[in-house]
């Protein structure tokens, strides 16, 4: 344990178990000052009572900040705009998250004159990291506190057992049969009896979405509008990025859409099993492409395509802050500059697909396209392009191919 010497300390505080002794066991272990915060980042839970619980426990402060519109605009909307996606199907819900928590984290640190800070995750995860590199990122002198990492707890019943003899005000639920995390943009899972990757989920288990077997029998039709790479309208209404996200969480949870079930690479280097509902943000990659399709020149969108891996390891990493992130972000944004349109999407049973899609500035020319008589396009200045293009391979071909 460390024994180095804390003054005041800004929490990430959820009101759940772990955070609420960390508060108790921060104050006994450094004699330091205890501020909790709670970001709003659109979980859906009443955070009205938090204040009183968080000093009934002994914060000395509680700040409590709504930050679902940055959260939107400033964080899911940059990552939507690359379209990134981790290991092929998980749309980062939870990596996204932790750089703004931590960045609001470190304002009030610097209101406050704190010089430590201190969150809840444990030491075998991503988001220690995420949060932690955020923090160094944003101040280098800052000092971290992650209890997991330090104190002798090892167990959910010794978390309680400390409680008890400290007088903390903890809900009595019955042990969460996985580990939780939601925001606006998605919910995941992890954990308990879903750590056996050939258990599937139970139905109960999903909080946002219903089954595709139980959505309805008629398909939605919505038609979404996108400026510039970012969504602003449903069906010809104009939207706040965070009411738009869950206007779409709304029709897409409805639909069954956006259940997610993969064993994915830790950062740390352990596989973990997760689960993830994101209904809004899945209808939002289809109805993207759509307008990308139409929009984007085939080299842009290929070399664009070639980088979305990196830029989802660096989210994934928790690389948010960092010269590499904003300089693929620049690359990304610019390639969305006439990314506008509006993509005409249907949900059904856990699908969406694309039933049309029109543009201003689309790059599309039936004239050119068409397989009917046309008058633009050359067909026989096409065998000097194959001719050309095959010299190569004639070559190859010629040294008896090797
Ligand atoms: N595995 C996901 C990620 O690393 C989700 C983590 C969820 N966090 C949690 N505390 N349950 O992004």
């Amino acid at each position: 344990m460390s024994t180095q010497e804390i003054k005041k300390t800004v929490l990430a505080y959820s009101g759940g178990l772990d955070t609420s002794v960390i508060i108790c066991w921060l104050k006994e272990t450094y004699g330091c000052e205890v501020i909790a915060y709670c970001a709003d980042l659109g979980q859906g839970e009443e955070l009205g009572h938090l204040t009183e619980k968080a000093e009934k426990t002994g914060a000395s402060k509680v700040y409590i900040s709504d930050l679902r519109e940055t959260f939107a605009a400033d964080y899911i909307f940059p990552m939507l705009r690359a379209n990134a996606v981790y290991e092929g199907v998980y749309l980062l819900g939870t990596a996204i998250a932790r750089p703004l928590i931590a960045k609001r984290q470190m304002e009030i640190a610097k209101e406050e004159g704190a010089d430590a800070v201190s969150h809840g995750a444990t030491g075998k995860g991503n988001d220690q990291v995420r949060f932690e590199l955020a923090y160094l990122a944003i101040d280098p002198q800052i000092k971290i506190i992650a209890p997991w990492r330090d104190w002798d707890f090892q167990s959910r019943s010794d978390l309680i057992a400390y409680t008890a003899e400290h007088n903390i005000p903890v809900e009595a639920t019955a042990e969460k049969p996985y580990s939780i995390d939601r925001n606006l943009l998605h919910v995941s899972y992890e954990g308990g009896i879903l750590e056996d990757p050939w258990t599937a989920p139970q139905e109960a288990m999903f909080a946002t979405t219903v089954s595709p077997e139980a959505a309805p029998d008629e398909a939605l039709t919505i038609e979404i509008e996108y400026k510039t790479g970012n969504a602003i309208a449903i069906d010809g209404r104009a939207y706040s990025p965070a009411s738009l996200i869950e206007k779409l969480n709304q029709l897409g949870g409805m639909h069954g859409i956006g259940r997610v079930d993969l064993v994915e690479n830790r950062y740390v280097g352990m596989k973990s099993r997760g689960i993830y509902e994101t209904p809004g943000g899945t209808i939002l990659h289809v109805a993207h492409r759509a307008i990308e399709s139409l929009t984007l020149d085939r080299e842009v969108l290929h070399l664009r395509d070639s980088l979305i891996p990196q830029y989802a390891s660096m989210l994934y990493n928790g690389y948010w802050f960092s010269p590499e992130r904003e300089m693929l972000q620049t690359m990304m944004d610019e390639a969305q500059k006439g990314v506008t349109g509006i993509a005409r999407l249907k949900l059904y049973k856990g699908n969406v697909t694309v039933m049309g899609r029109k543009a201003p500035h689309s790059l599309y020319r039936p004239e050119i396209s068409t397989f009917e008589k046309d008058t633009v396009y050359v067909q026989k200045e096409a065998e000097g392009f194959i001719r050309l293009n095959a010299l190569r391979l004639k070559l190859k071909s010629m040294h008896g191919g090797v």
